[in-house]
């Protein structure tokens, strides 16, 4: 691996009976990079993720993180060591206040064993954690809100609250925008520039929202059939011929057409 690499990905496969939903992955992530995954429906992103965050083992090859060969590894051994991912779909508990959803996300990630005598301590530090992430994501006038009663875009920004509560250095955002009002959009592909721009995290961002795609990533792979099609600069890949018509069809080519 190169200095700059996070993530390593070798020959990765995942065949589920006859179908090769990702096939032959080679990929190199680099420390601080944003990288949009896009791809027409079916096409393997959420498998490519469920690879990579230990959901699924793969049928063949190989995924380093960092320094450690991280292959067929389970999910919480993944998580702790740094990559955390969001759900397609909305995964919050309804009943609990926002605050407390992102304490349960804190508190599942603690490596330490608190005794019974810190208890208080413990406590407390989780609130003090989730708080400063709300803070951070500019929620804090939610943290007392069932999170069953706030809009979708927030609950969606809450979930990317509980991704970050790992306090991950690789993050894999599964559609975050999916299902979004143009404003509530707006708020991730920002949310995700500023955080991008700490330099603290590397993204992968799987999207069919082209806005997002080009607004957000340094380098696009297009995913077709389980397989890389091209990996390249954002420029480049709204340019080539074969994903504009063969892969993303004409109304997804219109879309890649800068604003
Ligand atoms: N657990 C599974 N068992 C069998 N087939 C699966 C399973 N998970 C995914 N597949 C198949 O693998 C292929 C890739 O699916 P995947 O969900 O990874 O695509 P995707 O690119 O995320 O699509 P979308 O854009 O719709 O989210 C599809 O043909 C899908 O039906
Ligand atoms: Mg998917």
């Amino acid at each position: 691996m190169t200095p700059d690499c996070i993530l390593l990905v070798q020959g990765l496969s995942k065949h589920f009976g006859g179908v090769k939903a990702v096939t032959g992955i080679d990929l190199e992530v680099h420390t601080g990079e944003t990288l949009a995954i896009i791809g027409p429906n079916g096409a393997g992103k959420t498998t490519f993720y469920n690879l990579l965050s230990g959901r699924l083992v793969p049928s063949s090859g190989s995924i380093q993180f960092k320094d450690h060969d991280i292959t067929g590894l389970p999910p919480h051994v993944i998580s702790r060591l740094g990559i955390s991912r969001s759900f397609q779909l909305n995964n919050i508990f309804t009943e609990m206040t926002v605050r407390e959803n992102v304490e349960v996300a804190v508190t599942a990630q603690r490596r330490e064993s608190w005794r019974w005598a810190n208890r208080a301590a413990a406590n407390k530090a989780v609130q003090q954690d989730a708080d400063a992430l709300l803070a951070e994501l500019s929620l804090a006038h939610l943290s007392d809100r069932v999170a069953g009663t706030i809009s979708y875009g927030d609950k969606r920004l809450v979930e990317i609250a509980m991704v970050l509560a790992t306090r991950p250095e690789l993050v894999l955002l599964d559609e975050p925008t999916a299902g979004m009002t143009p404003d509530e959009t707006g708020r991730i592909i920002e949310l995700v520039r500023t955080l991008a721009r700490t330099g603290h995290y590397t993204f992968l961002v799987t999207e069919h929202d082209m806005r997002v795609v080009f607004d957000l990533a340094d380098r696009i792979l297009v995913m077709h059939h389980g397989s890389r099609l091209i990996l390249d600069a954002p420029e480049v890949v709204r340019a080539d011929p074969e994903v504009r018509r063969a892969y993303l069809g004409d109304e997804a080519a219109d879309m890649m057409e800068p604003a």
